[in-house]
Order: structure tokens, then sequence, then C-alpha cells
């Protein structure tokens, strides 16, 4: 069947089966279509939406568009799970819970992404240790995955090559916001990596990827349906992004946090929270664990005992890193030249982050990119960030800038300053977990 042809089907309302969608993926993978026909697609799905089975169907397209890991030769014991977030800021989840459920007998091949947009990014934050290869061969690749049960690394060239062209396209013709194509895009990788358990995280609120709760919501329900329509366990959990989820943004400052928990600390605070909230979703949904209190006994079990951290360790070592970071991380992780702290001129209760603006101020200071392929600033970010709630008398600080240099501290001070609305009533901070959907 012709290209245009499976176009005008979608354009005219109709349904698309999996043989056309493989034909459409498949031609976007090996180049022989082009950007206008890719275009024409995505904005034809924009408009006239998918349903359930052509949405799996175009999730299995995508994932089949390239290699798709397989596991089973390896011979190892324990589930091949993974968790995946729409993107936050200080949400550093990731390298807390890929070794913490390792250490808890999983499987975790986490292939993330860089920033993108105002949130934080996993291999950008890894890169801040020196010598971290987030592209390793297969072979090591797999090795850590079997030996030490994680490798956090960066996408690979064959995986779900289709997704990468169309997400490109999608980006330049206005057609990135619609629920089938943001679904198939995240699942169609996620799925390529050979999982049996997928934990999503989707953000809720001033930091979130959707618009809208709504928005997240429905994005939430989709990815359960066509997640489980193509085979995959798949969860989610709703978590708030009405503040930054750690209390501090930015590539070096969010490794040593990381560090932090995984060396047992922390235990209160929302990041923990929110990881262990997604990591017993994980263990339950994999067969690791009967219930929720049998996963909270694994889960503390493998933080108190140091396993967790060892498998943090483990992995670094495994990718070209230093094998003493823990032991001496501010030896290795680099920091910023100047600090600033931008502190609440009034007395109030804080009673609202536009948690958006803290992570552009990240990327202002050189810790995002402006642009695809600049360079990161590792060393600058923001930290002591003031939760919401949190009452504040004039001159105690609403958050610390770490810097190059004292004029982007001072620019990035004059824009944050509007990011924090002080109010006279007390305030309930917002839930962490909004829901849970299976
Ligand atoms: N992240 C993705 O990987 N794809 C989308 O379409 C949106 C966010």
């Amino acid at each position: 069947m012709l290209t245009q042809e499976i176009i005008r089907r979608k354009r005219d309302g109709q349904t698309l089966d999996r043989k056309m969608l493989d034909l459409v993926m498949g031609g976007i993978a090996d180049g022989s279509i082009g950007d206008a026909q890719i275009g024409a697609f995505a904005m034809a799905v924009y408009l006239n939406g998918m349903n359930r089975d052509e949405a799996v169907a175009l999730t299995e397209s995508i994932r089949d568009s390239g290699q798709v890991m397989r596991w089973d030769d390896l011979a190892f014991d324990g589930p091949v799970l993974d968790k995946h977030s729409t993107g936050g800021v200080g949400d550093l989840v990731s390298l807390v819970l890929g070794p913490w459920v390792a250490a808890c007998g999983g499987h975790v091949p986490m292939v993330s992404g860089r920033g993108l947009g105002h949130t934080g990014g996993t291999l950008d934050k890894l890169e801040s240790i020196p010598g971290y290869d987030v592209t390793p061969s297969d072979a090591v690749f797999r090795r850590l995955v079997k030996e030490v049960g994680v490798a956090i690394i960066g996408q690979t060239g064959s995986l779900a090559p289709a997704d990468k062209r169309l997400y490109g396209v999608r980006d330049v013709t206005a057609t990135v916001e619609s629920i089938p194509l943001i679904v198939a895009s995240i699942l169609g990788k996620k799925l390529a990596c050979g999982l049996e358990t997928l934990v999503m995280d989707v953000k809720v609120g001033s930091g979130a990827f959707m618009p809208t709760p709504e928005a997240s919501r429905e994005l939430a329900e989709a990815i359960v349906a066509i997640g489980c329509g193509a085979g995959t366990r798949t969860s989610v959990l709703l978590t708030d992004m009405n503040q930054p989820l750690a209390d501090c943004a930015g590539n070096s400052l969010e490794v040593f946090e990381a560090l932090r928990l995984l060396g047992g600390h922390g235990k209160e605070s929302r990041l923990h929270q929110v990881t262990r909230s997604l990591a017993r979703e994980m263990l339950i949904q994999s067969g690791l664990a009967s219930d929720a209190g049998d996963a909270d006994k694994r889960l503390d079990r493998a933080l108190d005992s140091g396993e967790a951290l060892e498998r943090f360790s483990r992995m670094v070592q495994g990718l070209g890193g230093p094998g003493d970071l823990a032991e001496r991380a501010g030896h290795y992780l680099p920091t910023a030249p100047v600090t600033l702290d931008l502190e609440a001129d009034r007395t109030g209760f804080l009673r609202a982050i536009d948690t958006r603006a803290l992570g552009l101020g990240v990327v202002e200071l050189g810790g995002g990119r402006r642009n695809a392929g600049d360079a990161i600033d590792h060393r600058v970010g923001l930290s002591h960030i003031a939760p919401l709630g949190q009452h504040l008398e004039p001159g105690q600080p609403l958050l610390r800038i770490h810097a190059a240099d004292r004029a982007d501290a001072d620019a990035v001070s004059q824009r944050l300053r509007h990011a924090f609305d002080l109010g006279d009533a007390p305030v309930e901070p917002p839930p962490l977990v909004h829901a849970t959907l299976r």
C-alpha cells in the first residue's frame, strides 16, 4: 500500500492496522519515507486521534522498528523491569531507584534521556561523574544488567529508530501534543528494552510535561491501556510536580543528593517517599514482593545494608567512573565557584512555586541546553529550595543559586524572585502521589 494512501485513510478518519503502521514506521526508520509524509502522518493522527488498538499497533511498530532487546539467553534469575518518568525538576529518582531495585533482585536496563525543555536529564546528571560512559558497548550493558542488576545508559541508534525521526518532525510541525503519539513514542522506546514490567511516573503540576492535571490523568490512563495492550505489565503513579522533587536541581548537585539517599539519609524527604512508592510498585508488579509491607521490608533491607549504594558504585565503575565515588564524592563531582542566596522579601507561607521557571533557571545557568548539542555546565544549579507550606521571614533563603560567575547568579536571581508566591494563610502541601493506575 502506498504511504500516501495510508495517510489519506487517517486523514479521512479511518483506522489503521498493524500492517499499515509497520509500513510507515519501517519507512521512517529506513529513510524511504521523507519528512513531508512523516509530517502529514503526524498531523493526521494529531487531528483524528487513534483508538486503543491502533495506538497499541503504533507502539508495537515503533518498538519493532529497530533492535528489540532480549534477556532470556543470559540466564539470570529475577524480572527485567524499569521505571520511566515524563520528566520533572529536581527529579533524580532514576539514579536512586535503579540500584535500589537491583539490590532487591530486579534487573533494570534503564535507557534514559537528556534534559528536555525545563526538565533535567538522567544522562546529563550521570555525566557529572568523571569517566562515566553513557554509550557503552552492547556487551558491557548486558553484562552489567546481568551481574550488577542495573545499567543506566543513553539511547542507541538501533533502539526504536522510527521514534527518533518521527519525534524530530513532530517537534517542528506542532504535533507533539497528541496522546497516541506521545504514548507510542515513550512506550515504543521503553518496550524495545525487553521489559516484563514498567512503572511510569507521570508528573502533575506546575513543572509537569502535561499542561493540566486532567491531561496528565488522560496520558496516564492511555499509558496503562497501551502498555498492557502491547504485552508489558504497565502501571502509572501520578506524582506531584508542583515543586521540585528534591530540594536541589542541577546535574552535579543531584548526583550528590542521590549518593546521600543511597547512603540511607533523607528518608523523610519527598524524593525518598516518591522513589520508594515507585520502587514498591515495581517490586509488587514484578512479583519480587507479595504486597506493600513485604516490598517496604525488602527496600529497607537493601538501603540499610548498603547494598543499594554498592550497586550504584559497581554500575558507575563498570561504566568507566571512579570506584570510590561514594567515599570521595567531593573530590570527583564538580562544584560551582559562585553561590548566591535568593531571600524572601516578606513574611508569609510559601503557597506556590513556578517549578517550570526553576527548571528554566537551571538551563539559563548553563545546566541545560538552549540548543540541541550545546555543552552543559555540570556544576551549576539550585539548592536549598524552600518547600511549599514553609513559613518564611524576610531574609530567609528561598533557594541558593550555584553559578559559573556572579553575573549569571544575579540574572537568575532576578528572574526567579517571581517564581515564589507567599501568602498570609498556612498552606497544606499537595500529596506526593495523586493516584496509582493499573
Ligand atoms: N517524551 C517522548 O519520548 N516522546 C514524546 O512524544 C513526548 C515526551
